[in-house]
C-alpha cells in the first residue's frame, strides 16, 4: 500500500496557475489526483494545458477570489467539473506593502478578503461536502507570519496568522467527523509575491542570513508537504501549521 497515492482523488487548488500553488498542484497531480486550478487570469488555462500533457486530468477555472459575490459560483464550477472534492488547497493570496501608520483600509480589506475570508468561505463550501461524506483533506497556505512578523505588511501578517488559527479551530470542530484540516507555512520562496524583496538589498540580506539551508525555496519544495497532508500518510495529523522554511524558524 502506498500511503501517499492520490489516484482517483478530486482536488481543487486556488491560485494554482503559478508560484507555490502551481508547485502544489503539480505535486497532487504527480501523486495521481485530478486537479482543478483556480486563478484570476488567463494564465490558469495555459498552466492547465501544460500540466495536462501527462497523467490525470487538470482543469482550469478562471475567477476573482477577491470578489465575495463570485466565490460560490467559482467553487460550484469546480464541483461541476470534478463531481465532488476530496482535497481543497487554499493557496491564492496577495501582499501589499505600506507603513502601518499609513496602511489604507481599503487595501487592508482586500488583503483580508482574499487571504482570510475567501479561505474560510471555501473551507465552508468544501467542508459541507466532506462532512456529509465523512472524509476530506483541507490544506490552507499560511506563512512564516503565523510565527514571526515583518515590517510594512501588517494586513498580510493579520490575515496569515488568522489562517493558522482558523485551521486549528476547524480541525477542532471537524476532526471527529473525518475531515483533516492543516496548514503549510512556507518560508521564503522566490515568486511574484516576494519579488519586491529583491529590490531591498538590506531586507534580502537579513532574510538570507536567517535561512540555515542558505537558499530560498522553490515551488517544488512544497510538493512533499502537500502530498503528505492530502494523503492517507497524514491520517492522524490534524490542526497543524507545518513550516516548510529551510530551517528559518530554528535560527
Ligand atoms: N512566496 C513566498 O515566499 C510565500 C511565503 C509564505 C506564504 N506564501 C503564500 O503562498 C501563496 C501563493 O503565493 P505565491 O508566492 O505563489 O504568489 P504568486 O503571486 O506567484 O501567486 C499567487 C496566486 O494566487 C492567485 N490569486 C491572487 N489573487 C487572486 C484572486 N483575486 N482571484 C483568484 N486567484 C488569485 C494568482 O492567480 C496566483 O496564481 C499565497 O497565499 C502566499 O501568501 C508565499
Amino acid at each position: 500500500m502506498n500511503l501517499f497515492d492520490l489516484t482517483g482523488k478530486k482536488s481543487v487548488v486556488t491560485g494554482g496557475s503559478r508560484g507555490l500553488g502551481r508547485g502544489i498542484a503539480e505535486g497532487l497531480h504527480e501523486a495521481g489526483a485530478e486537479v482543478v486550478i483556480i486563478g484570476s487570469s488567463d494564465e490558469v488555462f495555459t498552466t492547465a494545458e501544460e500540466m495536462n500533457k501527462t497523467g490525470s486530468k487538470v482543469y482550469a477555472v478562471k475567477g476573482d477570489l477577491g470578489d465575495r459575490g463570485q466565490i460560490t459560483d467559482i467553487f460550484n464550477q469546480a464541483i461541476g467539473i470534478l463531481g465532488t472534492v476530496d482535497i481543497l488547497v487554499n493557496n491564492a493570496g496577495i501582499q501589499s506593502l505600506h507603513k502601518s501608520e499609513e496602511f489604507p483600509l481599503d487595501v487592508w480589506d482586500k488583503v483580508l478578503q482574499i487571504n482570510l475570508t475567501t479561505t474560510f468561505q471555501l473551507c465552508q463550501l468544501a467542508g459541507k461536502i466532506m462532512l456529509e461524506r465523512g472524509s476530506g483533506k483541507i490544506i490552507n497556505v499560511a506563512s512564516m507570519n503565523c510565527f514571526v512578523t515583518a515590517q510594512k505588511i501588517i494586513a498580510y501578517v493579520a490575515s496569515k496568522s488568522a489562517v493558522g488559527q482558523i485551521t486549528k479551530a476547524l480541525a477542532n470542530e471537524w476532526g471527529g467527523r473525518g475531515v483533516n484540516i492543516n496548514a503549510i507555512a512556507p518560508g521564503y520562496f522566490d515568486t511574484t509575491l516576494t519579488s519586491f524583496i529583491h529590490q531591498d538589498s538590506e531586507r534580502e540580506k537579513l532574510i538570507e542570513s536567517r535561512i540555515p539551508m542558505e537558499r530560498w525555496g522553490t515551488p517544488n519544495d512544497l510538493k512533499g508537504a502537500a502530498i503528505f497532508l492530502a494523503s492517507d500518510a497524514s491520517a492522524y495529523v490534524n490542526g497543524i501549521v507545518l513550516p516548510v522554511d529551510g530551517g528559518y524558524l530554528s535560527r
